[in-house]
């Protein structure tokens, strides 16, 4: 097959490390078939499943039946987390070591689902067993609850600052660098988002690897939650100028180590609930290139630390075979795409039967124009090719 790249720019594999695909539990959301499907329209070769799914992804049970579907399913490549549970940490070491595993993901805070370890007991139990990445939701839970009960109160929609808590992800950051360091095993710090935890963790970075989310670049509060009320809700939050800066920083000063979506589907009737009182979360999964590649002709970041935190960085964490910026084993798996071409994203592109996204209308510059997986073109000018082939990513021992 010849594709023609006249004018494109071929950047390595493009992966998202942190999306929250619902299978099982919730197919009207979204799928593996119907998520990877979106991954590969917005430009990614690779995408890494979280596992707060209904039954949680837990147990080798569910991990079989997710290595299945995948297998069955998936249009790129998949890999997905193990939930730590206070019950699994004995079983964690063989369940990281299945087909497709790529890390740990703790809920040190709730969120959606029912995964939490919350005693520094079990947790100094998860970071003793096992050599995958552990990545933590690292928000404090004793102010998460305290988060919790404004909602219920009906807080006003003008005091979100209050609401949003910045000491939250602050204490639970710093909680979990202490246990990185008296266990010695490296952390994975998901969806930082503080100007506090961003310049603390400059000196941590011999045991921290840090995540920013696309959206954490790209909204602004208290502008987001006026245009979009619930449907710009997540944890953590979307949060001031002051903080959207020092993200921006800690992408150029070498802080931040990779960049995701936390694509996280909600039903849309749910979100349009009064404020606060819908399920967070947003999609990104789909918007995360376009958004990326924007921010590259703005001229926030090069395009090659786009590709070393969508592409190299993580293929280093979380531990795919690689000689240098190059990920081998991997049999041509690249993203193309038009750093010249403007383009609104809509509502009506998005795959997801969920079917929204906080973007819509939003005009970017640059736009991805082919995915290819293992060598086969999977998406070229919006349109998917082929069937999904299934490929479970294949981690280093
Ligand atoms: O906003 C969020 N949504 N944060 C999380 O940690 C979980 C996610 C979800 O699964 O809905
Ligand atoms: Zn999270
Ligand atoms: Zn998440």
């Amino acid at each position: 097959q010849v594709i023609d790249a006249q004018g494109l720019h071929v950047l390595p594999g493009l992966m998202d490390c942190h999306v929250h695909f619902r299978e099982p539990g919730n197919a009207l959301v979204e799928t593996i078939e119907t998520g990877t499907k979106a991954a590969a329209l917005g430009g990614l070769t690779t995408v890494f499943d979280m596992p707060n799914t209904n039954p949680a992804t837990a147990d080798l049970e569910t991990v079989q039946w997710k290595q299945k579907r995948a297998s069955e399913t998936s249009w790129i490549n998949f890999g997905f987390y193990i939930g730590a549970t206070r019950e699994n940490t004995k079983d964690l070491a063989s369940l990281e070591s299945q087909q497709g595993v790529c890390g740990i993901k703790v809920y040190a805070g709730s969120s959606t689902g029912s995964l939490m370890v919350e005693d520094d007991a079990s947790l100094e139990q998860v970071m003793l067993r096992g050599h995958r990445r552990v990545c933590y939701h690292a928000e404090d839970e004793y102010r998460l609850q305290e988060r919790k009960k404004l909602f219920c109160e009906g807080m006003p929609y003008e005091n979100h600052s209050k609401w949003r808590d910045e000491e939250c992800a602050f204490l639970g950051t710093r909680r979990i660098i202490a246990l990185a360091r008296k266990t010695g095993r490296p952390a994975h710090i998901l969806h930082t988002t503080t100007q506090e935890e961003l310049e603390w963790l400059v000196d941590h970075k011999d045991i921290a690897t840090v995540e920013v989310l696309a959206n954490h670049l790209t909204q602004i509060g208290p502008e987001c939650y006026e245009r979009l009320g619930g449907f710009a809700v997540m944890n953590p939050p979307i949060r001031d100028q002051r903080h959207y800066d020092a993200c921006w920083e800690a992408i150029r000063n070498g802080v931040v180590d990779v960049v995701s979506s936390d694509h996280a589907p909600h039903d849309p009737t749910l979100k349009a609930k009064p404020w606060l009182c819908c399920p967070s979360g947003m999609l990104g999964v789909q918007t995360i290139v376009p958004l990326m590649l924007n921010h590259v002709n703005e001229g926030r970041l090069s395009l090659s630390r786009l590709a070393d935190v969508m592409a190299a960085n993580p293929a280093r964490i979380y531990g795919m075979p690689t000689k240098g910026r190059i990920q081998v084993g991997y049999d041509a798996d690249f993203t193309l795409v038009d750093m010249g071409k403007q383009r609104r994203i809509t509502n009506d592109w998005i795959a997801s039967p969920a079917g929204w996204t906080p973007y819509d209308q939003v005009k970017v510059k640059g736009w991805p124009m082919v995915t290819i997986v293992k060598g086969c073109v999977v998406m070229q000018n919006d349109e998917m090719l082929g069937t999904p082939k299934g490929q479970l990513v294949n981690f280093l021992p």
